[in-house]
């Protein structure tokens, strides 16, 4: 039979031979492995002389009006995100009243707008065109959660470096990202772009992603600059509606919310975005002590700020401006540098310096900012160097940048349950798959919600594309939509998803019927019944909070009616956050969550499911059993009242912190993830049974691949202090190696604690150590380890 091979996987097969294999080595051309240095590196110094000279020319002979003028971000018209776009942007370009611009993308079109502010304004000072390039710009990587999941920074940096080399021949020089929120509460769609619920592991990747974009030095033509969002709190609305208010306790800020934030910093990160959310009663876009002590006087950040889009506008809902001039004058003066598409800056602020409210220095400043970040990116040589169209052709969705997304996607999903090896899927045993579900021939799904400018219609290999290909004619692949997943409602309610554009449907519509039967028929045919369920993607990201986690639609009655055949079932879940997967760990032999997998998502869960790969990636949130969880993660505190599920005598944990109707812990923890080989883990080694908090500490375990496979594991190490000035979580993520074992290999896996990793914000905020018994665990997910003790002493 012949193979039809849509766009992506005959540019794959042409060039690779019918099948691309991605190993690490194939692009350690493409990344540092090591970490490169602050973008602040000695050439900018040598540069600065002149940069100076040149900005102090161009600074003196610029209007207040030309100034203010450069403070102020328009949104094009290319994926607009946002409630509000202004029409009148080219003639505003013109005007001299805009600085940069964002959903302009495409080398041609940037070139057309860099030419109206080079050639058509007084003083031809050229834009920033920025985009959200979150997980690739053409060629898409998974979802950031999935990139999170793989545990590999590598990786992480892999993707962001392919999306700059893009974005960059595209007419972009920004990108509004890493989004470093850490998140709690999968109720919120954008868990999708975040990086989890750890501290440590989102710190990690924020760094991770700013190297990846900006590389070691701004002004080389295929880097960007990153931005670190969403400054700050944002993470945790409450409820998990998008947009609501945070209340955070000072600890609880500091301990899990800064940390990123600094770290890109440290970094280098060229821009900051401010968030839309309260923030214990100051919207952070109006916050002096953010955005000014706290990022500027403390940490030292000398790029710009951007508010997030209309979050000035926003001040007056929020309660916290009268009008928008006073919002523009509580903002401005709070330090946000530049307004995201509300105006009110160039409408507000030379009214606000005539009346004295806001000062010209301090205007001088941002301006000299953002200037200083178009000479770094070397727009003021060559205002076009981002727009270069043989580069683009090149270098966009090119067969290496396919190549990536491929390794990174399959390093991202991850096995939350494999019964009877079920999985992989053998195809000298397995003569025939039900491939069935919504998810499972769905272009536009694959690359997930926030794919910027990535195409939906014919790039993306889906999950029946990528069966085809892998197993062709050896393996007959009975395929059926099977289910829906939209959301099931009412006259009423339809009416008013209708209004926003979701789809939904009835549940006495006859065609779900008809598609139910011939899932089930597909499924008889069949040796083997794998399902792709989730949710659609646009029930992730931003404005897509959701109050329920089960997955949507009729689904879950069409697995329920696929389990009476009794056939061995495999799922693999597409989403954007932890769903309710407690039916299906029940009922389904096998569980991959693959997330939004990205254009080569298709051929990478194949690569998967066959066992051409083995599943590497782990949880980077907890699953909850139920909503009611929420929040639930592993790194909580311990209560006066801990409650102990294996104490035989129950009645003894009536008065415990517990639930009636549901047990404490998580389906999976974080940091579960299963591979198809068995990793063995000793008991934990300690150099000593003490360390001085001037010293170290060695921790090792030695880890044996006792399984059919080579692969991959993450070995997790966690921390716990017993006795605080403030008490102190039960579990504290503290390093992670992520070690390939050839079949049968035995490794000895050495962590070095020092002081610095104990560190914790005290009761007086100070931060340092204090002297208590530690618990040490290593292991292969947060609720499966192995533990030691040691005590920490002064000396
Ligand atoms: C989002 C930001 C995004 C901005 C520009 C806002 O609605 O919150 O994350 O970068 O739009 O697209």
């Amino acid at each position: 039979m012949k193979k039809v091979l849509k766009p992506t996987l005959l540019a794959l097969s042409m060039t690779m031979g019918g099948y691309v294999m991605a190993s690490s080595a194939m692009f350690s051309d493409m990344i540092n492995v090591e970490r490169t240095a602050p973008v602040s590196a000695s050439h900018w110094q040598d540069d600065k002389v002149k940069m100076d000279a040149f900005l102090d020319g161009l600074i003196s002979k610029m209007t207040l009006q030309e100034k203010v003028g450069q403070l102020d971000l328009q949104s094009g018209f290319r994926n607009v995100t946002g409630p509000f776009v202004n029409e009148a942007y080219e003639q505003q370009i013109k005007d001299g009243q805009v600085g940069a611009i964002f959903n302009a993308y495409g080398a041609d079109f940037g070139r057309q707008l860099q030419r109206i502010a080079v050639e058509e304004t007084r003083l031809g000072i050229p834009l920033i065109v920025g985009h959200d390039i979150i997980h690739g710009h053409k060629t898409i990587f998974p979802q950031s959660i999935g990139e999170a999941a793989t545990w590999d920074l590598n990786a992480v940096k892999l993707s962001a470096r392919v999306a700059a080399k893009e974005a960059s021949a595209d007419g972009i020089m920004w990108t509004f990202a890493p989004m470093a929120d850490l998140v709690r509460d999968p109720r919120w769609g954008r868990v999708s772009e975040a990086a989890g619920e750890d501290v440590f592991l989102s710190t990690a990747i924020a760094v991770a992603r700013v190297e990846g974009f900006q590389g070691d030095d701004l002004s080389q033509d295929d880097t960007i600059m990153a931005t670190a969002k969403h400054f700050v709190g944002y993470g945790l609305s409450q409820g998990g509606r998008d947009y609501h208010t945070t209340d955070v306790s000072e600890h609880e800020l500091w301990t899990t919310q800064m940390p990123p934030f600094k770290a890109m910093v440290d970094a280098g990160v060229a821009t900051f975005m401010t968030s839309f959310n309260d923030l214990n009663g100051v919207p952070a876009t109006g916050s002096k002590r953010l955005l000014n002590d706290i990022l500027r006087d403390q940490w030292g950040f000398e790029g710009f700020v951007v508010t997030d889009y209309t979050a000035i506008n926003e001040l007056v809902p929020h309660g916290y401006a009268r009008d928008d001039k006073h919002a523009a004058e509580i903002a401005f003066n709070a330090g946000a540098d530049m307004d995201m598409v509300g105006q009110l800056y160039i409408n507000h602020l030379e009214d606000l310096v005539a009346e004295g409210k806001v000062s010209e220095d301090k205007i001088n400043t941002s301006v000299r900012q953002i200037l200083e970040m178009k000479w770094r990116l070397g727009l003021f040589e060559d205002p076009y160097r981002y727009n270069d169209e043989a580069r683009a052709e090149r270098d966009i969705l090119s067969n290496d940048n396919l190549a990536a997304a491929r390794h990174v996607a399959r390093k991202s999903f991850v096995l939350l349950k494999n019964d009877n090896q079920t999985l992989p899927l053998k195809d000298d045993e397995i003569k025939s798959i039900a491939l069935i579900g919504p998810l499972a021939d769905s272009k536009s799904d694959m690359i997930g919600n926030w794919a910027a400018a990535g195409d939906r219609k014919s790039h993306p290999v889906t999950v029946l594309e990528g069966f085809k290909h892998r197993f062709g004619d050896n393996v007959k692949i009975n395929y059926a939509k099977g289910a829906s997943y939209d959301y099931i409602t009412s006259k009423e309610d339809t009416k008013v998803r209708d209004g926003l554009g979701i789809s939904s449907i009835r549940a006495d519509d006859s065609s779900l019927k008809k598609d139910m039967k011939r899932a089930i028929s597909a499924a008889k045919k069949s040796d083997v019944i794998v399902m792709v369920m989730g949710e659609e993607q646009r029930m992730s990201g931003e404005a897509s909070s959701r109050v329920e986690l089960t997955l949507p639609g009729n689904q879950q009655q069409v697995m329920e009616e696929l389990k009476k055949l009794g056939k061995p079932m495999v799922l693999v879940v597409m989403s954007g956050r932890p769903n309710d997967l407690r039916w299906a760990d029940e009922n389904v032999d096998a569980i991959l969550h693959a997330w939004y997998p990205g254009t080569m998502g298709g051929i990478a869960v194949a690569d998967v499911l066959s066992g051409d790969y083995i599943p590497t990636g782990k949880l980077p949130m907890t699953f909850p059993r139920s909503v009611g969880q929420v929040p639930i993660y592993y790194n909580e505190k311990n209560t006066g009242r801990p409650y102990l599920a294996d104490n035989p005598n129950q009645r003894q944990e009536h008065y415990k912190s517990r639930y009636d109707d549901s047990p404490n812990t998580p389906l999976y923890a974080f940091g579960h993830g299963l591979s198809y080989t068995q990793f063995d883990y000793s008991e934990i080694k300690l150099s000593s049974e003490t360390m001085s908090v001037n010293g170290e500490l060695t921790v090792s375990v030695d880890v044996t691949n006792s399984g059919e496979f080579a692969g991959e594991e993450v070995v997790q190490l966690y921390t716990r202090q017993h006795v605080g000035s403030i008490t102190r979580p039960v579990k504290e993520l503290k390093g992670f190696q992520k070690v390939h074992f050839g079949k049968g290999e035995s490794k000895t896996i050495t962590f070095t604690l020092t002081a610095e990793d104990l560190a914790f914000y005290r009761a007086d905020m100070s931060w340092g150590v204090e002297p208590s018994q530690f618990d040490v665990f290593i292991g292969t997910a947060s609720d499966n380890v192995k533990q030691a003790s040691f005590e920490l002493v002064e000396k």
